[in-house]
């Protein structure tokens, strides 16, 4: 018999006929007369409750199914009794495909914490709460490559491996074939790297954006959305190593277009989740956060504040709170800050422009001022920093000056400044954190807890 999905299975249709459906245990009760097993096959957070009939089956037959263990049931869909449940199966066959020993299996209980469920990393999808999660950040995944496939944008594959620092952040993982044991050295003392792999130092990316810009300044508008590297030692709940970012850039947009394009599209990622993910979101409202989905909500129907980074500064010197970390002019501000603006000041989101040049990234279009350039970061509630970005500077003399003031090396940098020297335009675009959104989304509160296999300081399990 075909199998049926346990998503599909509440299916009014459904019901009165056989059915065959294949998942995991959660928990089995009940007693000689009657045994219960709720099932679950990850496509929904919904278990199927299986009833057995112990006239049609022995205590031995059932014994092996303990949670964990893989099953594969047919019988009857009937309309349920039990509160809270619509459906059940009325099972007549039984195929055990695997066991888990009681003595063995880590996610016995319920209600582990998430900091046991992080050591248990390759299990914890079975949870409940890491279904959930996952299942979101695929409809996320989806909502991101929809919004920009119907507004125009065309999805720009950007290279892992690079030889460039885009952020110039120098947070970089440096990647070799040269035997670690045994390097090269020319007679300088240094590095031989015309030995290495590609003959010259190469590391994996912390941006697509600069190649990004290559893609806009020839379609228009393009977007890359790939996973991104950042050798940076902070062991923050909202820091990986490996996170995945998005990044769309877009020809003749200028920084009043770039924050409207970053409002709508963040704005309808909640919206697209709130509306594809409910049960998921729910899930996680009940067990974690019973003001998620509300804060969700509230951030779609508003509009996002707009200030510059002084106004914020002088906000945050007048407000009389008492930070950790001092707040100046020139300061780089700190989530502590983000989140005054967002969570007690504005109560919304905020958008803050025109950050000091000192603080931001080289490519970063200078204003007129000579101080401040026109950068934009969207600040969330909970998060902090969940996009940044800018308009581009546009100018081939400015953009060399700004590269030779930072001592940037110009031999890596001749592709990019082309842009510049070929047709240039005023262009912007920005970076978002996916996994930041996705802490915005679930409501989870560790960065670790919103992707299958966290990257952090000391942790490269699988
Ligand atoms: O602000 P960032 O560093 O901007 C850029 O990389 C630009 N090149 C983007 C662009 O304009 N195309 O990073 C963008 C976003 C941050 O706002 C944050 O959400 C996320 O990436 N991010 C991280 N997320 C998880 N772990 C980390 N270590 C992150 N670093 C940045
Ligand atoms: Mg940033």
């Amino acid at each position: 018999m075909e199998r049926t999905k346990i998503s599909e299975i509440w299916n009014p249709e459904l019901i009165g006929k056989d059915v065959c459906v294949k998942g995991w245990v959660r928990t089995r009760r009940g007693n000689k007369h009657v045994q219960f097993v709720a099932l679950n096959d990850g496509s929904t957070i919904k278990n199927i409750q299986i009833v057995f009939d112990m006239e049609k089956f022995t205590e031995d037959q059932l014994k092996p199914i303990t949670t964990g263990a893989s099953l594969h049931v047919e019988g009857k869909l009937v309309e349920s009794q039990g509160k809270g449940q619509t459906a059940e199966i009325q099972a007549e066959t039984l195929e055990i495909y695997g066991t888990a020993d009681v003595n063995d299996y880590p996610l016995q209980k319920k209600g582990h914490t998430l900091e046991f469920l992080r050591e248990k990393a390759h299990l914890r999808p079975r949870t409940n709460t890491f279904g959930a999660v996952l299942r979101i950040r695929h409809t996320l995944a989806f909502a991101i490559h929809k919004f920009f496939n119907d507004h125009g944008f065309f999805y720009l594959n950007t290279p892992l491996i690079t030889s460039s620092d885009c952020e110039g952040a120098g947070a970089m993982f440096q990647v070799t074939t040269l035997d670690l044991n045994n390097v090269p050295k020319g007679e300088d003392g240094k590095v031989d790297y015309s030995q290495d792999f590609f003959g010259k130092p190469a590391s994996l990316t912390v941006s697509g954006q600069l190649e990004g810009e290559l893609g806009a300044t020839a379609l228009g508008a393009i977007y890359t959305f790939g996973p991104t590297f950042r050798a940076e030692n902070s062991n923050t709940p909202r820091h990986l190593a490996e996170f995945w970012m998005i990044e769309p850039e877009v020809a003749f947009n200028d920084i009043n277009d770039n924050m409207q394009l970053a409002e709508d599209f963040i704005k309808y990622c909640i919206n697209y989740a709130l509306e594809n993910a409910a049960d998921d979101i729910e899930f996680l409202a009940k067990m974690y956060d019973e003001e998620l989905v509300d804060r969700l909500k509230s951030v779609v129907s508003h509009e996002f504040v707009r200030l510059t980074y002084t106004e914020g500064v002088k906000i945050l010197e007048e407000s009389g709170h008492k930070f950790e970390f001092p707040v100046y002019w020139g300061a780089d501000l700190q989530s502590e800050h983000e989140r005054f603006l967002v969570e007690e000041h504005f109560k919304r989101p905020v958008i803050l422009t025109d950050y000091p040049k000192e603080i931001k990234a080289f490519y970063m279009k200078q204003n007129d001022d000579g101080k401040t350039v026109r950068a934009m970061d969207v600040l969330f509630p909970k998060i902090g920093e969940i996009i940044g970005g800018s308009e581009r500077e546009e100018s081939y003399d400015k953009l060399l000056a700004r590269i030779d003031e930072l001592g940037i090396p110009m031999k890596d940098m001749w592709w990019y400044l082309d842009t510049r020297r070929f047709g240039t335009v005023p262009h912007s675009g920005f970076g978002l954190g996916f996994e930041r959104l996705l802490l915005f989304v679930t409501g989870m509160t560790n960065i670790r807890d919103v992707i299958p296999f966290p990257r952090t300081p000391n942790n490269c399990e699988f």
